[in-house]
């Protein structure tokens, strides 16, 4: 017999030959557990109402919240982002409609709550769907004053509290913000209310359609780069993380997700906490865009969500966790 010397012996190929043995030495897997479905509520009766940027994703009036909560309890997605589309004639310069305790978040928050218990409620604490000019703060002699606007912040987080969110979310970027907020559930006995904080928030380019979906978009005339973290950044985002934990953060949260997946890597390597990845607006429109025209298939879907799994989040708030919670029901099939 001739041995053939010049072909290799380590054969990797070995490990990828039949599904089966994929299947045993595939590293990462995703499940229904690792998504977050968030959820567009708008005023009205009765509504479902389509957003053109955001294709195949609604807002829902509340009284029509449990159509697509329903959805949610029988896939078994643990948690549920709201976020609210505010009216113009709601919106001032102080977004003190945050505060309002029947908003449509406050609203959305009851029925959620008594219907259907076990599943988790986040809430975005930020005031941009509430403010005339779109920014997360307030604006005092044309910058966004962050002690002031940290007064409004943790009044809404104590609101969302109050009306059983589960899991209270600043995505407002105003530093010192998460060690206020959390002093302020313990003083007010919230003290079983979880913080996950979006501390590393790039000023991205990818939040085009989300903005569109709560009607922040044509009102805000400039930038978030003030507040926002700059994307040329990772040192940046350690610094935040490490803060946040000080001041109480259970959770930290990295947004945008694919262009950030060596973010998360080494935040989730550094700090071992929980490390939730947000794959935005932007992300979820391009992949939907390039289904829709056949440029790519429908699995890019749980492809694009394992390479947060990969990158070692534990879990991914994104507009596709109804579809990947079906492809994989499916597979489990
Ligand atoms: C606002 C907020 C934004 C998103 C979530 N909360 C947009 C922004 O900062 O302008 C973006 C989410 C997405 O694009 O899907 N605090």
């Amino acid at each position: 017999m001739k041995i053939l010397g010049k072909f290799p012996s380590t054969r990797l190929r070995r490990v990828r030959k039949s599904g089966w043995i994929r299947r045993l030495v595939s590293e990462n897997s995703l499940s229904v557990n690792d998504l977050i479905l968030p959820i567009f509520v708008r005023n009205g009766k009765n509504k479902i109402e389509s957003i053109k940027t955001l294709p195949g994703v609604n807002r829902y009036s509340v009284d029509k919240l449990n159509v697509i909560m329903n959805k949610v309890r029988s896939f078994r997605i643990p948690m549920v982002a709201l976020f609210p589309y505010t009216e113009k004639n709601k919106k001032d310069r102080y977004g003190t409609e945050a505060l309002n305790k029947n908003n449509l978040i406050c609203k959305s928050l009851r029925f959620i709550k008594k219907k259907y218990p076990d599943i988790g409620v986040m809430c975005d604490v930020a005031l941009d769907p509430y403010t005339s000019h779109g920014h997360d703060g307030i604006i005092i002699d044309k910058k966004i004053d962050n002690d002031k606007t940290i007064e409004v912040l943790v009044n809404q987080a104590l609101l969302q509290a109050k009306m059983g969110c589960d899991v209270i979310a600043p995505s407002d970027m105003m530093d010192g913000r998460v060690g206020v907020i959390r002093k302020a559930l313990d003083k007010y006995s919230y003290q079983n209310v979880s913080i996950l904080s979006y501390a590393v928030k790039y000023a991205s380019n990818f939040y085009g359609p989300f903005r569109d979906a709560v009607g922040s978009k044509s009102n805000l005339k400039s930038d978030k780069k003030s507040y926002q973290m700059d994307f040329k950044n990772s040192n940046e985002a350690f610094r935040e993380v490490g803060l946040d934990i000080k001041e109480g953060a259970d959770m930290v949260m990295v947004k945008p997700g694919m262009p950030y997946l060596d973010i998360i890597k080494s935040i989730k390597d550094n700090f071992r906490i929980p490390v939730f990845a947000y794959q935005v607006s932007g992300e979820y429109s391009l992949i939907k865009h390039g289904i829709k025209k056949k440029l790519i298939n429908e699995e890019s879907i749980i492809e694009s969500l394992m390479s947060f799994k990969r990158a070692g989040a534990s879990a991914i708030v994104t507009y596709f966790a109804l579809d990947a919670a079906k492809k994989i029901k499916n597979q489990l099939k």
